[in-house]
């Protein structure tokens, strides 16, 4: 009897950038009514990287596009696409992707951002597995960037102290799979949306409202509720669409915004923080470069390993929301 194919989207290769600058509390504390004891405490966050002056977005971006091909033994004129997951695009226009493209010497494929703030890498995954299993690219570079340094408001302790600049970026290939979960790629998405909580978390300007870049604000209580509540929710979805239970999880790469959010999500699917990533002390909260980073990061430390089943998971600005299983 022959089994019925299915088209997976695998993984061939990650890599990550983070700019050499890096901040440690104590810097905040020179300037702002805070302390290594609070942010440590509150978040888990230790330090942070800072893009420097004459480095945007894209220059993170293609860094970590580079350590991604070369981990995959790869060049860049065979891949078909190219996603990028940013709040914090170089230009208005055009796009970042297309600017790593260029960066790469890329001239064929195409290339497009993906703004779903920090969730903006789960968004990406999903709009890569897409156009994989259509048939409309084999090979996807997905890579999540941010420089959220330049929209923080340097006299806000609630928020400038928790996030930081860096990149991630993930190949993704169409690999033929026969449709159970024992197949290597991604496996399945649960994606989530909720605009009536825009004032939770959001950069107050824009092009069509100020014509500046604007500052992020954030009520901190409120995004941290929310995270707790829907963050479990949605990895327990998305296993439930692939046949799998918490118990199948090697390991989970939440979004690194919080340690506290991290060890609640873990708590509440039952997991131990020996199956969690976690970056958020050295990286603060990178937005959509998180989860690349730490997908990254484990394979580097030789914890991810291939045939892992793994959970992502990230809540941001919208609010959005969501998660997606995959077998490294
Ligand atoms: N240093 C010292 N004190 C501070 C600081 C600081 N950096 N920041 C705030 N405080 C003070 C507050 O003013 C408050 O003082 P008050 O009690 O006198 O009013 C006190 O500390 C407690 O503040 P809370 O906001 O209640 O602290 P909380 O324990 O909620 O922690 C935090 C704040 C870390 C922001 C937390 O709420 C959080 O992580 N929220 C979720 C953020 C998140 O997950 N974002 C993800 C999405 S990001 C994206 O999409 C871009």
């Amino acid at each position: 009897m022959t089994q019925n194919t299915v088209t997976r989207a695998v993984v061939i290769g990650t890599g990550h950038y983070l700019p050499a600058r890096v901040v440690p509390n104590a810097e905040f504390a020179a300037t702002l009514d805070t302390s290594d004891e609070w942010i440590v405490s509150r978040s888990g966050i230790e330090r942070r990287h800072f893009a420097a002056e004459d480095e945007a977005t894209s220059h993170l971006a293609t860094n970590a596009a580079r350590a991604a091909l070369a981990q995959a033994g790869i060049t860049a004129d065979t891949l078909d696409a190219i996603i990028v997951a940013t709040s914090t695009p170089d230009l208005t226009f055009p796009s970042v992707a297309t600017m790593v493209q260029a960066q790469l010497g890329m001239t064929s494929g195409f290339a497009f951002d993906v703004q779903a703030v920090c969730a903006g890498f789960i968004y990406a995954l999903a709009n890569a597995h897409a156009l994989i299993v259509a048939g409309t690219a084999q090979r996807v570079m997905i890579i999540g960037a941010e420089t959220f340094s330049r929209i923080m408001d340097w006299t806000d302790r609630s928020t400038c102290v928790l996030f930081g600049d860096g990149a991630g970026a993930v190949i993704l290939e169409g690999q033929p799979g026969t449709g159970t979960a024992e197949d290597r790629g991604i496996l399945s998405i649960d994606l989530h949306s909720d605009g009536r909580y825009k004032d939770a978390l959001f950069v107050d300007g824009g092009v069509s409202t100020t014509g500046t870049a604007g500052y992020l604000r954030m009520q901190g209580k409120e995004v941290f509720r929310h995270a707790i509540e829907k963050l479990a929710k949605t990895a327990e979805s998305a296993l439930e669409k692939a046949g799998l239970t918490s118990s199948d999880v090697d390991w989970i790469v939440p979004h690194q915004a919080n340690l506290r959010i991290i060890k609640g999500t873990a708590l509440k699917m039952g997991l131990s923080m020996d199956n969690v990533i976690v970056t958020v002390p050295d990286h603060g909260n990178t937005s959509a470069a998180s989860i690349p980073l730490a997908l990254s990061v484990g394979v580097e430390q030789g914890k991810i390993k291939p045939g892992d089943l793994v959970v992502t998971e990230a809540i941001g600005g919208g609010l959005a929301w969501g998660a997606v299983v995959l077998r490294w």
